[in-house]
């Protein structure tokens, strides 16, 4: 337990950070990088910022037991590993029409055990939804995987009127918000690393 203790402490929990959105001229890096200086602030956590604009995952899936398409398998082999490696995650989704994404549930399905056993936050932003939506989706999409979705949010309604021009949220809540959905966050993946540790999980 010692070794663990100092383990978290040396490296801290690994947090994959999924950031759902490819469109051109996309907000969400304003989103994520707030994010990401919340991650960088703490002791306890190191994030891993997995964008899929930068590692785009194929869409065509293989038949069952069928092999993948050319070039497939390099694409996934940049992001499965990584998901794997998290003790965490957290997606940064905005809503497209009252859901997520398509590139995020697509990235989601290719994978299953990544996913297993592990919580997830969720920042989310958009219209006057403030991504809402999206999120409550995407607890159903992630039951499905037996991972743990984390009751507290951080949603930016307006999102474009939420930040100044050094990409500060305007209303010092979100960043209190943000402290919050990252403690829950860090407690539910030091016990679900625990727990798996004890005992495999078994789907
Ligand atoms: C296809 C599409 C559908 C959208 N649907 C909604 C919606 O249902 N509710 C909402 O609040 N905002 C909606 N919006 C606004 C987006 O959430 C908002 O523009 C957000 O910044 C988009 O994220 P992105 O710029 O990172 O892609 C939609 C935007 C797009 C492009």
């Amino acid at each position: 337990m010692a070794t663990e203790s100092a383990d978290i402490a040396e490296k801290g929990l690994r947090v994959a950070v999924v950031v759902g959105s490819t469109r051109s001229g996309r907000f969400a890096p304003v989103v994520a990088d707030w994010l990401l200086g919340h991650l960088g602030a703490r002791g306890d956590m190191t994030a891993d910022l997995i964008d899929l604009v930068e590692t785009p995952l194929p869409t065509t899936f293989p038949s069952f037991g069928g092999e993948l398409e050319p070039g497939a398998a390099e694409l996934l082999a940049a992001v499965t590993p990584r998901l794997e490696a998290a003790d965490a995650f957290v997606v940064v989704t905005p809503e497209y029409n009252h859901s997520f994404p398509a590139p995020l549930k697509n990235a989601i399905d290719w994978h299953n055990s990544q996913w297993h056993g592990k919580p997830v936050g969720f920042v989310s932003y958009g219209g006057l939804s403030g991504g809402l939506r999206a999120v409550e989706q995407l607890r159903v999409v992630l039951a499905e995987l037996n991972a743990m979705t984390i009751r507290n949010t951080v949603s930016f309604h307006g999102a474009a009127q939420c930040f100044d021009a050094d990409g500060k949220p305007l209303d010092p809540a979100a960043d209190a918000a943000g402290k919050t959905m990252l403690d829950q966050l860090a407690w539910w993946a030091e016990a679900l690393r625990d727990a798996r540790r004890l005992r495999p999980f078994a789907a």
